[in-house]
């Protein structure tokens, strides 16, 4: 790093000490037994459509779910196949919303909790009440496209990757809301789901990389706003795991002290026969994540591939 660059750094650090706070959330269980709060199960990417069986096989996924006694499921957008292209006509959306719901009624008695995905917006029936955000939230059951909520010590802020203008960074109002959320919940560890990965390696994986650089990382694979989070991060040491999808890949970064998991689709290749004749996209098979969450803010978590264990 340049000198300068450093100088320019440690200013910006000392123009945010109102957001550094010491580790509340991991002494205040200094003294006592690690526990497990919350065991979760992260789905994304399900891209539920009527054609190759996908409903059956997405409903043996949720069976799975069920089995392993989660407190809440987390939805990490593109819950259905497409919306957003220029051909969509109503009767499609409303057929993959059937889909999606007929499907997640075998879990309606566990909390779930989502965010929106690129593929879900319809932007071609202005002034219905399906058209764009608002008639992906009604779907979804959402109030707002961004919110956080608390649950068993931990709290999870869930947000809209899907700025209007540049897709994979948040407007200036969500922006603004974040800030303030993580400063008043500095007591408690953190987990953030997005749609897009905040941090991944899979735009570099994912494309065909120039052999002497460098590499070009689109906001949907990286958001575009990343060093203003890891700021915010370096402040807040609860923030713990940052939760995505979007990308079918599935990764994981560690980054001073942070872990992002970019996880696989649940839908692996659009349940579509991928790379393996089954349903891969490239070296990732259709899965979900199991996590456990602890008292003192650490986590385990463990991908599952349920179409092969199913078989
Ligand atoms: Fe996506």
């Amino acid at each position: 790093m340049k000198r300068r660059d450093l100088i320019k750094k440690v200013g910006l650090a000392a123009g945010t000490i109102a957001l550094n706070k010491p580790m509340a959330a991991m002494s205040a269980v200094n003294g006592h037994k690690k526990q497990k709060v919350l065991r979760i199960a992260h789905i994304t990417d399900v891209h539920i459509r009527p054609e190759y069986n996908a409903v059956a096989r997405f409903k043996k996924c949720l069976e799975m779910i069920r089995k392993d006694n989660v407190d809440l499921i987390l939805n990490g957008g593109d819950s259905i196949y497409a919306a957003d292209y220029s051909d969509i006509k109503k009767e499609r959306v409303l057929e993959l919303w059937s889909c999606w719901k007929d499907s997640v009624a075998l879990v309606k008695d566990i909390p779930m909790y989502s965010v929106l995905g690129n593929h879900d917006m319809w932007w071609q029936g202005k002034g219905d009440e399906l058209f764009g955000k608002p008639g992906v939230l009604k779907m979804l059951g959402l109030q707002n496209n961004y919110y956080s909520f608390d649950k068993n010590g931990w709290h999870f802020i869930m947000l809209d990757s899907n700025h209007p203008k540049t897709p994979g960074m948040l407007d200036d109002e969500q922006w603004n809301w974040f800030v303030q959320d993580v400063q008043s919940h500095q007591d408690k560890p953190t987990l953030i789901m997005s749609h897009y990965p905040l941090l991944s390696c899979t735009g570099i994986t994912d494309n065909k990389p120039e052999a002497i650089g460098p590499f070009k990382v689109e906001g949907s694979y990286n958001h575009l706003d990343i060093m203003k989070f890891i700021e915010v991060f370096n402040h807040n040491k609860n923030i713990r795991i940052c939760l995505s999808g979007h990308v079918h890949l599935l990764d994981k970064v560690w980054y001073n002290g942070v872990s992002y998991l970019c996880n696989g689709a649940t839908s692996g290749f659009w349940w579509e026969p991928g790379d393996d004749g089954k349903s891969s996209y490239k070296q990732t098979e259709p899965g979900y994540s199991l996590l456990n969450l602890y008292n003192d803010g650490s986590f385990d978590d463990e991908y599952i591939k349920y179409e092969t264990l199913i078989k």
